[in-house]
C-alpha cells in the first residue's frame, strides 16, 4: 500500500462556542478561544492505495488537489465558519472540523479507486488534530 498526501491552506474565523451553554460557561470553558478569532490553517489530506500500472500513480494528485479545493477550501476559505452549513449544529473545534471534512472527502475520494486514509488540520503551527476515521 502506498500514501500521498495534498496539503492545502485557508484563511477563516471562527469562536467557539456551545449553544446549548449559558454564555458565563462558554467563557470558562473556552476562555480566549470563546471570542471571535481567526486561523491561517493548514490541512493534509491523505489518500491510499495501490500503483496503477498504467500511470504509475496511486492517484493523480491532481485530481485529490481539485476535490480538497471544490469541497473544502471554496466552502471555508475567508469565512466565518460558525455560519458555515457544513458546520452546522457543531461547535467549531479542530476535531469537529476534521470530522466534517472526513465524511465529505470520503466519498468523493471513494469513487476514484483510492481510500481516505487521514485528515490533518494544523490550526496553528503548535495545535494539530489528526483523524483516520471511526
Ligand atoms: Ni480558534
Amino acid at each position: 500500500m502506498l500514501y500521498i498526501t495534498r496539503k492545502e491552506h485557508f484563511s477563516s474565523s471562527h469562536k467557539i462556542h456551545n449553544p446549548k451553554l449559558k454564555d458565563i460557561e462558554n467563557e470558562k470553558i473556552f476562555g480566549k478561544c470563546n471570542n471571535f478569532h481567526g486561523h491561517n490553517y493548514y490541512i493534509e489530506v491523505t489518500v491510499c492505495g495501490k500503483i496503477d500500472k498504467r500511470s504509475g500513480y496511486v492517484m493523480d494528485i491532481k485530481i485529490l488537489k481539485d476535490i480538497i479545493q471544490k469541497e473544502i477550501i471554496e466552502k471555508v476559505d475567508h469565512k466565518y465558519l460558525n455560519d458555515v452549513e457544513m458546520f452546522s449544529g457543531k461547535i467549531i473545534t479542530t476535531e469537529n472540523m476534521a470530522m466534517v471534512f472526513w465524511e465529505i472527502l470520503k466519498k468523493k475520494i471513494n469513487l476514484k479507486g483510492v481510500k481516505l486514509y487521514s485528515i490533518k488540520i494544523f490550526e496553528t503551527e503548535k495545535n494539530i488534530v489528526l483523524y483516520k476515521g471511526e
